[in-house]
């Protein structure tokens, strides 16, 4: 056998994709997988879990991200009916294509209904970005990743707290592979791309004059259920965002979830305009741009959390709990909850002094996708090559 080229009788890898956060960690390991020696043949599959332009395909062009070879179109609907329709529009792709090995990314209901699919088929799983845990189950995405690891084969972790939660859990550890954050590798790669701020609001149509102001302005994301489907809460929080515009000019790019619910609770009347810039959500690379330009990002975003420790930007993190406790620890990341006194003490502290700093979290260093790469490579080889 030429160990320069992947055997034969063994298949591509099935690489799995659903939503918005999915993309960015799948481009780089699609590269990585594409440069190995030899070459892991892949197939790419798109659940359709997000469907927008703004929330889909603008990734697939930012990121350089070839076509998804197949789109199972699932759509929107409750967690039990996406994740059932996933799992039945997937069984098939899998019974039609000789798989060496599923792989999944993050916490969403793809990466878990995916997995459940093939384990049961005996295929192999290698869940990248494993072993995070918020310890809080009404998350949606903690059970994801919960079940996901207990099932998963091969387990690639970014921070070292994620083995620690899977050994608690029972996880043997020869099942764990500390790689690096693999959303890093995407951020490194295109930071030159970038688009500027000035130009990502011109294209959105938006007054540019806040980018003028001397303190800068307030980049904010929000879309947890627990933040955005309960209209209490939701008005809490546009009532200390409008306290913290007048400190300093904010952009709001504005989920879908956050969106529908602003306008079925009605909330729409809170939203000022003249200190508040409301955009659509944003490509990659415009995205990119506005968190390295901001003075301070507010979100409850996992992904805007590792992003902005990567960037040096201090982030204020709307949420009680993270999984993703490095960027706490190591980062620029300050958990605030939906505590209005704690928010503006955060956001003052930034305007007066610059906030955290930060360091670049161990192995964050743009080469994650490349050591699972060889890790899976040779993984898959090995197994084949014992059970031949
Ligand atoms: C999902 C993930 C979450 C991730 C987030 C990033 C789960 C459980 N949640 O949450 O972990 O942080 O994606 O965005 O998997 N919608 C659109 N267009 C789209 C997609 C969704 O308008 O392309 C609207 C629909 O009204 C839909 C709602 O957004 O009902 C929520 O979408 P869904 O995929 O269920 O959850 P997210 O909140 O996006």
């Amino acid at each position: 056998m030429n160990p320069n080229t992947w055997p034969a009788t063994l298949g591509p890898v099935i690489c799995v994709v659903g939503a918005r956060p999915n993309f960015m960690k799948m481009a780089p390991i699609l590269r990585a997988f594409a440069a190995a020696t030899p070459a892991i043949p892949t197939l790419l599959v798109h659940t359709g879990q997000h469907y927008d332009k703004d929330m889909s395909d603008r990734f697939f062009e930012d990121l350089r991200l070839p076509r998804p070879q197949i789109n199972l179109d699932v759509g929107s609907g409750s967690h039990a009916v996406q994740t059932a329709e996933v799992m039945r529009r997937f069984e098939p792709v899998l019974d039609q294509h000789n798989a060496s090995c599923v792989l999944v990314v993050g916490d969403v209901n793809s990466t878990l209904a995916c997995t459940l699919v093939a384990v049961k088929k005996c295929i192999p799983v290698a869940h990248v970005e494993a072993g995070l845990r918020s310890y809080d189950r009404q998350m949606p995405e903690e059970i994801n990743r919960v079940l996901t690891d207990q099932i998963a084969d091969l387990l690639y972790t970014t921070e070292r707290a994620a083995e620690a939660n899977l050994a608690r859990e029972g996880v043997p550890g020869e099942r764990v592979r500390f790689v690096g954050n693999v959303m890093i590798d995407s951020l490194l790669a295109n930071r030159e791309l970038a688009q500027t701020p000035a130009a990502t609001l011109a294209a959105a149509g938006a007054d540019a004059s806040l980018l003028a102001d001397r303190r800068g302005y307030g980049l904010i994301t929000l879309h947890r259920p627990s933040n955005v489907d309960q209209r209490e809460t939701l008005e809490d929080i546009f009532t200390t965002l409008n306290q913290v515009a007048t400190r300093l000019p904010l952009v709001f790019a504005l989920h879908p979830r956050t969106r529908a619910n602003i306008g079925k609770f009605g909330l729409e009347h809170l939203i000022d305009r003249e200190s508040m810039l409301i955009l659509p959500p944003q490509g990659y690379l415009e995205m990119l741009g506005l968190m390295n330009g901001a003075t301070v990002v507010l979100t409850d975003s996992g992904g805007l959390q590792e992003e902005t420790t990567a960037l040096g930007v201090p982030c204020l993190t709307l949420r009680e709990n993270t999984e993703r406790p490095i960027t706490v620890d190591f980062g620029t990341n300050t958990l605030v909850g939906r505590d209005r006194a704690a928010i503006l003490r955060g956001v003052d502290d930034i305007l007066a002094g610059g906030g955290k700093r930060g360091r670049m979290p161990e192995l964050w260093d743009g080469r994650a996708a490349e050591r699972i790469a060889a890790d899976l490579g040779a993984w898959l080889t090995a197994r084949h090559n014992g059970a031949a």
